[in-house]
């Protein structure tokens, strides 16, 4: 049986395209970059990101901050990433391999610092010790970070919800470990995916989420399926 671990790095390594097509997808609404310049204005800053993925985030920030350093695990998901990244014309950012428990940047040289929907895999893919690595990788964090920077952590409150609810037992946990033992204040919005069609809904949900979830919520939505999405913050003394 494939492990969640392997469905996922599976999904990283052989399917970044495919990836990038569901997160194009997502926050019909453009709530984040509202939501993150809220948090943080984001005008001018150094930013570090962990986990980038195919370079969502990385994208958005880009047309407001000063520099964008951001970093994945996963090769392919890098080389998307940056050939998203040429495309958008901006200059600002640079793309490197990385891990989020040992970054390869120096210490206290970003005014944020932040990851999308990276740091909660630590608690399907290592169940025995994921309080360890996310320590390890939110003291990477402050390590990064200049004195009086901020952190942000944005993770899924639910996918084909309306009203924000943790997806499992094992997050719930997590999201509590962020909030209680390492003082992350939270808030959440709505991130909703909008597809061209409910067939390119259908493949790109069952894709990523499974067949238990797009059953469950496609039998109830069409092109638009609602998502919740938490961030969680800290400013580092
Ligand atoms: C769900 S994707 C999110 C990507 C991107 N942040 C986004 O918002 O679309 C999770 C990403 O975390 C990366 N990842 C998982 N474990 C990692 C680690 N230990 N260090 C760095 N990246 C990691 C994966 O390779 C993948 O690109």
């Amino acid at each position: 049986m494939t492990s969640r671990r392997d469905f996922f790095q599976g999904i990283y390594h052989n399917q970044a395209e495919q990836f990038d097509r569901l997160v194009a997808r997502e926050d019909r609404q453009g709530n984040l970059f509202g939501a993150l310049n809220e948090i943080r204005p984001l005008h001018g800053l150094r930013v570090v990101e962990f986990g980038a993925g195919t370079g969502r985030v990385t994208r958005l920030l880009s047309v407001m901050v000063d520099t964008v350093y951001a970093f994945d695990i996963e090769p392919s998901m890098i080389r998307r990433a940056a050939s998203a990244m040429r495309a958008s014309g901006m200059s600002n950012w640079r793309l490197s391999l990385g891990d989020n428990g040992k970054m390869p940047v120096a210490s206290g040289c970003a005014d944020l610092v932040l990851e999308g929907w990276s740091f909660a895999h630590v608690v399907g893919w290592y169940p025995n010790d994921w309080p360890a690595r996310t320590d390890a990788m939110l003291a990477e964090m402050r390590r990064i970070l200049k004195p009086g920077g901020v952190a942000i952590l944005i993770e899924t409150m639910g996918t084909g919800r309306r009203q924000p609810r943790a997806p499992s037992a094992s997050l719930r946990k997590l999201y509590d470990y962020w909030q209680e033992e390492h003082g992350f204040a939270y808030r959440w919005i709505r991130t909703d995916y909008q597809f061209s069609s409910p067939e390119e809904a259908d493949e790109l949900i069952r894709f990523f989420f499974g067949d238990e979830l797009a059953d469950d919520c496609l039998k109830r939505e069409n092109i638009i399926v609602p998502e919740c999405t938490g961030i969680w913050w800290r400013r580092f003394a």
